[in-house]
């Protein structure tokens, strides 16, 4: 339905400019040091079109009523939850800092919220709506998809994107928490080539990124991947370290084989020779799957004197998993 989508989008503009306004009133001063705090520049908070959403049980439902909206229509925006006792709606989101999800058109179709504090959850984003497919999008590519760059990086969150975006690093998307899905991966085919993943450094972000590179493999891009030194994400790093480190972690971006074979060697203790063996084992299937001979013969080069075992015997192993996959 047409029209529905049309009445969606009006409406979440108007609760987008309802946020913005409401951290540059009276009511936001927290949440606008809040920002201050994470160094977010008034600029940057502009051009994210960043708010915040009041302590109150039904601001925002009230004034989109009072805008003419029909209640139909506010429900199935997301943006309020039906009251657990009686009629009527409450906001969803509330006393939260609003980030808007644009598509590629500029447009609004979701939210992001994070609390003020340490309180759980930390962020809430919009359900499922007839605008809103979280599988569907990427937080930033409406500005990433425009950067001139010849490369995309995919961070985990808003902060990071932000951040990013804030000390020159246009070129940046965010998956928002879900794992990376097909759809995304095709959507950002269309505006680049190559992709740099720069997930957070800790077992859930090095996880992710590990579900991601097949997934973003198949839809034919290259895959560069970044490991933020300590338990930190890109947003933290650059705050402390500034924009130049950061290149200089982009200038020595992994492959993603590296990356995949790193993360292995850190699983096995190759001093142990039943680990060596499953460690070898691993990699042969990841190598098995590389196109290039060249790219996979210098693999085996360095798997080879890590572990002293033949070129040979792991190309063996290579050919018949290869077979196998046949
Ligand atoms: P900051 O603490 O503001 O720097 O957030 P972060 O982006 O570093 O958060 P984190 O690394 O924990 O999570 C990465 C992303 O996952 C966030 O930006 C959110 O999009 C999402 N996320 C994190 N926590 C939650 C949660 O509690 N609920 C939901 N739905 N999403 C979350
Ligand atoms: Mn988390
Ligand atoms: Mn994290
Ligand atoms: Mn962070
Ligand atoms: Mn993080």
């Amino acid at each position: 339905k047409m029209e529905e989508k049309q009445i969606l989008l009006d409406m979440h503009k108007e609760a987008a400019k309802y946020f913005y306004a409401n951290l540059r009133s009276l009511r936001g001063q927290q949440a606008s040091e809040y920002l201050n705090k994470r160094k977010l520049s008034k600029n940057t908070q502009k051009l994210f079109g960043i708010g915040y959403s009041n302590m109150d049980f039904g601001d925002l439902y009230q004034y989109l009523l009072y805008k003419g909206y029909e209640e139909e229509h506010i429900s199935k925006s997301g943006l309020v939850i039906p009251k657990k006792k009686g009629k009527g709606y409450v906001d969803r989101f509330r006393n939260r800092i609003m980030f808007p999800i644009f598509d590629v058109h500029n447009q609004v179709i979701g939210f992001g919220g994070r609390v003020l504090d340490d309180s759980l959850p930390k962020y809430m984003n919009s359900p499922d709506t007839p605008l809103f497919d979280k599988s569907k999008n990427l937080y930033g590519l409406n500005y990433a998809r425009t950067s001139g760059k010849n490369q995309i990086l995919i961070v985990e969150g808003y902060m990071d994107v932000i951040s990013l975006y804030q000390a020159g690093f246009e070129n940046v998307v965010a998956s928002l928490g879900t794992a990376f899905t097909y759809q995304q991966a095709s959507l950002l085919k269309r505006y680049t080539g190559e992709v740099v993943i720069i997930y957070d450094s800790d077992t859930a972000g090095t996880n992710a990124a590990l579900r991601a590179i097949p997934i973003l493999s198949s839809a034919g891009l290259k895959i560069k991947v970044v490991q933020v030194p300590g338990e930190k994400d890109p947003d933290d790093f650059i705050k402390q370290n500034g924009p130049e480190a950061f290149q200089q972690l982009l200038d020595h971006a992994m492959g993603a084989v590296t990356f995949q074979v790193s993360v292995l060697r850190k699983k096995y203790n190759i001093e142990d020779t039943e680990q060596k063996i499953k460690f070898t084992m691993e990699v042969a299937q990841l190598l098995s799957r590389l196109d290039n001979e060249i790219e996979r013969d210098v693999y085996l080069q360095e798997i080879s004197n890590d572990t002293k075992i033949s070129t040979q015997s792991i190309l063996n192993e290579i050919k018949k998993t290869q077979e196998f996959q046949r």
